[in-house]
């Protein structure tokens, strides 16, 4: 897309989550835990042209530079996202997400007789497989569709 194309317009500080998988950025936004309440400025752009993906969505967040450990577990849904720390409207620092060992308090167990899902104070916890990620007190798997399985909390 050239300049004058930009449908989403660029951000002075903050962070940009690029290649994005399409239809997922409101997954994306709910694992980072923006729903706009924290007063957040938050542009984002969904099905838009990329010559990698085909079509991919972008999220950008003013005013907030997300860690490494925070994006980490977007790896689940958005494996080739691009994180771009933007300061003084350039981008300063380029990443790619990494897979974490574990996450925690992200997912939640689809096992009803789970300890994490039986209303006590127990924060999930799944270890990431190469495949999927288990549920560290039930050993129950979650090989597909994470984005159902995430718990806004
Ligand atoms: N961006 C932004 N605000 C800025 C600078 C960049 O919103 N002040 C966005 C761009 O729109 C783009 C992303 O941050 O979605 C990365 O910017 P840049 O590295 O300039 O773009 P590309 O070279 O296309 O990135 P990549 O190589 O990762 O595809
Ligand atoms: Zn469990």
């Amino acid at each position: 897309m050239t300049e004058h194309e930009l449908r989403v317009s660029k951000i002075q500080d903050g962070t940009v989550i690029d290649h994005i998988p399409g239809g997922q950025a409101l997954n994306v936004l709910a694992i980072l835990g923006i729903d706009g309440s924290g007063g957040e400025e938050v542009s984002v752009g969904m099905n838009v042209p990329s010559n990698r993906l085909g079509r991919k969505d972008v999220v950008k967040v003013e005013g907030r530079e997300l860690s490494g450990e925070e994006v980490d577990v977007l790896s689940l849904i958005a494996p080739r996202a691009t994180i771009n720390i933007i300061r003084e409207f350039s981008v300063e620092e380029k990443l790619r997400v990494s897979r974490p060992e574990r996450v925690s308090g992200i997912l939640s167990c689809p096992n009803a007789n789970c300890i994490t899902t039986k209303g006590e104070p127990v924060e999930s916890t799944f270890e990431v497989l190469s495949d999927g990620v288990r549920c560290a007190y039930c050993d129950t798997i979650i090989r597909e569709d994470f984005a159902a399985h995430i718990s806004v909390s």
